[in-house]
C-alpha cells in the first residue's frame, strides 16, 4: 500500500525580517522535491490557522523568493493563548480543529520568542510542531544565531558608518538607536563593527555622568566627534525613545551639539544577506528532515556552528540576553569603548 503523502503547514509569525522567504523556500523545496510531501502556506502567522486562510505551496510558488525580503505568507503578532476577555473565542481550540481539518501531519512555526512559546503551547496540546528561530534581535534561547540578525547587522553597521562623516563635518555627537527591545546583540555587534565610541545595552545599567565625562575627555583629546549607539530597550523614561532621552542628556551634560537617529524598521527591510540565505535555507531543510523522521516537538538551532535541534518546551518564554561575561564586551572595553560605566 503506498504511504500517504505527509502534509505540512508553514507559518511565519512575529516581526518580519530578511530571510523568511528563504526559510519558506527551504522547507517547501525539500519537502516537495526530496520527500514528496504536500505543503500549505498559512497566512499571517497563527491568524491564518484561526481563520482557515491558507494556500497549497508548489515548487513554482516558491521559485524566485530566496532573495525577497519580508514573507510571502504575511505575518502577525497574534498570540492565541493570550486571553482577551471572558467572551474571547478559544483560539487554540480553533487552531487544533483547523489543523486536523486540513489533515496536517506537522506545523512549521517560523518566528522569534513569542512564536516559539505559542508553538510549544500547541505541541503541549498534541499537535506535531517544528520551530525555526528567526528575529533580527538574535535573542531566541537555545540557538547561537537566528536568521535575520546578519542582515540587520549589515544594515545597522552601514548606517553607523554613514554617521561618521556628518558627525565630523559638524563636530557633533551623533546618537543612533538600534532595534533590540530586550537584548542588545544588534547594538553591541553593529556598535563595534561601526566604530561606536559609546554602546548602551538593555542588559547593562548605565550612568549619564560617566558617559558625559567620557565624551568630554574625548573632546579634550581633540577628537572631533563621537558616535553613541543605543539599543531601543535600554532604561529610559516612559514614552521617551532611548535615542531622544540619551541625546538630550548628553547635550545637557556636555554642552556639545548632539543629534539623534532612530534607525527603526529599515533594519528589518530588504533582501537577506548571503549568510542569512544560507542559514534560513539550512534551517528549513533541516526542519523537513526532522518531519521525515517524525521527530516533532523540536526547534531547529545552530549550536557551536552545527545545525541541530532542541526541545521546543525548553525554549518557550526564555530570552537569550548578552551575558556580562561575553567576550565581545571584553573586546569593547579593551578598545576603550564606553559601555555606560556599570560594566564589571
Ligand atoms: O522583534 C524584532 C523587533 O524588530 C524588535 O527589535 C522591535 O522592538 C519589535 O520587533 C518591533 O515590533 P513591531 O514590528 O510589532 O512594531
Amino acid at each position: 500500500m503506498t504511504e500517504t503523502r505527509k502534509k505540512i503547514g508553514i507559518l511565519t509569525a512575529g516581526g518580519d525580517c530578511p530571510g523568511l522567504n528563504a526559510a519558506i523556500r527551504g522547507v517547501a523545496k525539500t519537502a516537495i522535491v526530496k520527500h514528496d510531501m504536500q505543503v500549505f502556506g498559512i497566512s499571517s502567522g497563527f491568524l491564518g490557522l484561526i481563520n482557515k486562510d491558507y494556500i497549497e505551496l508548489t515548487e513554482s510558488s516558491v521559485s524566485g523568493i530566496l532573495t525577497l525580503g519580508g514573507t510571502i505568507l504575511g505575518t502577525s503578532r497574534e498570540k492565541p493563548f493570550k486571553k482577551t476577555g471572558s467572551l474571547s473565542i478559544d483560539k487554540p481550540k480553533l487552531i487544533k480543529e483547523h489543523y486536523k481539518e486540513l489533515g496536517l501531519d506537522c506545523l512549521v512555526c517560523i518566528g522569534g520568542n513569542g512564536t516559539q512559546k505559542t508553538a510549544a503551547g500547541l505541541a503541549a496540546e498534541g499537535l506535531n510542531i517544528i520551530g525555526i528561530p528567526k528575529t533580527i534581535d538574535n535573542d531566541v534561547w537555545g540557538t547561537d544565531q537566528t536568521f535575520g540578525f546578519d542582515s540587520a547587522l549589515n544594515i545597522a553597521t552601514d548606517a553607523i558608518d554613514r554617521l561618521h562623516s556628518t558627525a565630523n563635518s559638524h563636530k557633533r555627537i551623533m546618537v543612533i538607536e538600534i532595534m533590540g527591545h530586550n537584548a542588545g546583540w544588534l547594538a553591541l555587534y553593529s556598535g563595534l563593527a561601526g566604530g561606536g565610541d559609546v554602546i548602551l545595552l538593555p542588559e547593562l545599567d548605565y550612568d549619564m555622568d560617566t558617559i558625559n565625562n567620557y565624551l568630554l575627555k574625548r573632546a579634550k583629546k581633540k577628537k572631533p566627534y563621537s558616535i553613541v549607539v543605543v539599543a531601543e530597550g535600554i532604561k529610559s523614561p516612559k514614552k521617551r525613545s532611548a535615542a531622544s532621552f540619551i541625546a538630550e542628556e548628553i547635550e545637557k551634560g556636555t554642552g556639545i551639539e548632539t543629534r539623534k537617529t532612530i534607525l527603526g524598521y529599515i533594519q528589518r527591510g530588504g533582501s537577506p544577506t548571503p549568510m542569512d540565505r544560507l542559514l534560513a535555507s539550512s534551517y528549513g531543510a533541516f526542519a523537513v528532515e526532522l518531519i521525515a523522521n517524525n521527530d516533532y516537538g523540536k526547534m531547529v538551532a545552530m549550536v557551536k556552528d552545527s545545525i541541530t535541534s532542541i526541545l521546543l518546551e525548553d525554549v518557550g518564554g526564555k530570552l537569550r540576553l548578552v551575558p556580562v561575561e561575553h567576550p565581545m564586551l571584553e573586546r569593547a572595553s579593551g578598545l576603550d569603548i564606553c559601555l555606560g560605566g556599570k560594566y564589571k
